[in-house]
């Protein structure tokens, strides 16, 4: 079964709390937050008070996406706020084995995530350690963006990888995931579709889960 990572970068976060818990009253399995520092992406959307604010009003797990550069200076703060996952991404320190180490430290769940301009290879060396590999299949800092058609065949090869080097990692797909998308996707080997736009959109959450389930499994 796929799971779902709603990202609130498309809710209204003006009702930060009501757009959560109607998310987890619909059923998704995670909550997605995409931390931007406008220097590794060229958006700025929100730190550690942010997660802490939405670690108070749901039980689900905290899927935090750090797309800043050096990541590191941050671990422990995205910790200590609620994170019970932590991705950072490959291009953004030049040390990404031990952040992914620093983030096993501090008893979270570790993701490495990749650009679509980066080989997949360089999941490689990290992959045996990882808990989650995200694939990014837009190019990160906006939601609503259009699905990049390569990341397919990148996930195919992603799958084939994990088997071989650490079966318990999950594939986390992040951009461009709706009802044209998903079921490529899944057949593709991603065990998590991070949803954005396709989730929150002013329709009900219930209604576009449902929507992109009912293609998935049709
Ligand atoms: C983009 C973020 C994604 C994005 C997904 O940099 O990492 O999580 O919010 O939004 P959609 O699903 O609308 O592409
Ligand atoms: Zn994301």
């Amino acid at each position: 079964m796929l799971k779902f990572a709603p990202s609130i970068l498309t809710a209204d976060l003006a009702r930060l709390k009501e757009v959560v818990q109607e998310a987890e009253a619909a059923g998704v399995d995670w909550i997605h937050l995409d931390v931007m520092d406008g220097v590794f992406v060229p958006n700025l959307t929100f730190g550690p008070i942010l997660v802490e604010a939405v670690r108070r009003v749901t039980s689900l797990p905290l899927d935090v996406h750090l797309m800043i550069v050096n990541p590191e200076r941050y671990l422990e703060d995205f910790a200590r706020a609620g994170a019970d996952h932590i991705t950072v991404h490959f291009e953004a320190t030049y040390h990404p084995h031990r952040a992914v180490q620093r983030v096993k430290e501090l008893g979270k769940k570790a993701g490495l995530a990749i650009n679509p301009g980066t080989p997949l290879e360089a999941f490689e060396p990290l992959l045996p350690e990882l808990d989650l590999a995200l694939l990014m299949s837009v190019n990160p800092g906006f939601g609503g963006q259009k699905y990049i058609p390569t990341a397919t065949g990148r996930l195919q090869r992603l799958r084939a990888m994990r088997d071989q080097l650490n079966p318990a990692c999950l594939l986390v797909v992040d951009g461009g995931v709706n009802r044209d998308t998903v079921r490529e996707v899944y057949q593709a080997g991603a065990d998590v579709a991070v949803a954005g736009s396709a989730l929150f959109n002013g329709r009900p959450v219930a209604e576009n889960l449902k929507a992109l389930k009912e293609v998935l499994y049709a």
